[in-house]
């Protein structure tokens, strides 16, 4: 496991984007939601604003069951900050279709990654999987209060939110932990406990999804900023 400390998240935001650009350009993408991924969205389309259709692929690792140009829609953000002036071939981005019902758009996602992606062991395999991370140690639509209905899942999954209840299409655990690599783009104060409860497995880590984030690769990084990695650098 790496892990990658930067003082602000704009640093962070620009590395990553970097890295991103310098070994993934040409492979299968899942970004997350929420509003983590906003700086790096836009420090990619600035990096390769003079590209175009680039064929790079990218899906979702969770959806909100919303319409694609509600506000609470993932692709609505990348849509709008992401996949900008054609810079990425349009036949290569693949949302989950939140307007779609649940158990259909499960049906169809399910089918979009078993026919674009590497099937390994039965398992599509995506290239880099980008996630985020709640304060309540959830990751993608994998929470706590459903994580164990889920943990055998070869598929990807139908996810409730804990509080409002709204329905999620979201890659599960064993798809995750099949990627070749994953990485944890984690920013703010907010999330600087369960960060050091996951990453030295103290305290309620078993309760927390991403703590079962565990690629067999093993080729997990952090990247963090200062504010989130407080109380691992204490
Ligand atoms: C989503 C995300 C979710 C997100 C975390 C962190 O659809 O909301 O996939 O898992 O990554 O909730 O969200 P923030 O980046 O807003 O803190």
């Amino acid at each position: 496991m790496n892990i990658n400390i930067y003082k602000t998240k704009e640093e962070l935001s620009d590395k990553l984007s970097d890295y991103i650009i310098q070994n993934h350009l040409n492979g299968s993408i899942a970004v997350s939601g929420g509003s983590t991924p906003l700086l790096l969205f836009k420090d990619l389309s600035k990096k390769l604003k003079e590209r175009r259709n680039l064929n790079t692929k990218f899906f979702w690792v969770d959806e909100r069951c919303v319409p694609p140009d509600s506000d609470e829609s993932n692709y609505k953000m990348a849509k709008e900050n992401l996949f900008i002036n054609n810079i990425f071939n349009s036949q290569n981005i693949y949302r989950i279709k939140g307007e779609i019902e649940p158990e259909k758009e499960l049906i169809n996602y399910n089918n979009i990654l078993s026919e674009n992606l590497l099937i390994d062991k039965k398992i599509p395999s995506f290239d880099l999987i980008i996630l985020g991370l709640g304060d309540d140690g959830h990751t993608a639509s994998l929470f706590p209060h459903e994580f164990l209905n889920f943990r055998n899942k070869e598929d990807c999954i139908i996810a409730s939110h804990p509080s409002s209840g709204q329905k999620r299409i979201s890659l599960s655990e064993k798809i995750i932990n099949n990627a070749k690599e994953v990485i944890f783009h984690v920013t703010g104060s907010g999330k600087k406990y369960v960060i050091d409860e996951i990453i030295n497995k103290t305290g309620n880590y078993k309760s927390y999804p991403a703590s079962y984030i565990s690629p067999k690769s093993t080729n997990l990084s952090w990247y963090l900023d200062f504010e989130a990695s407080e109380m691992l650098t204490k």
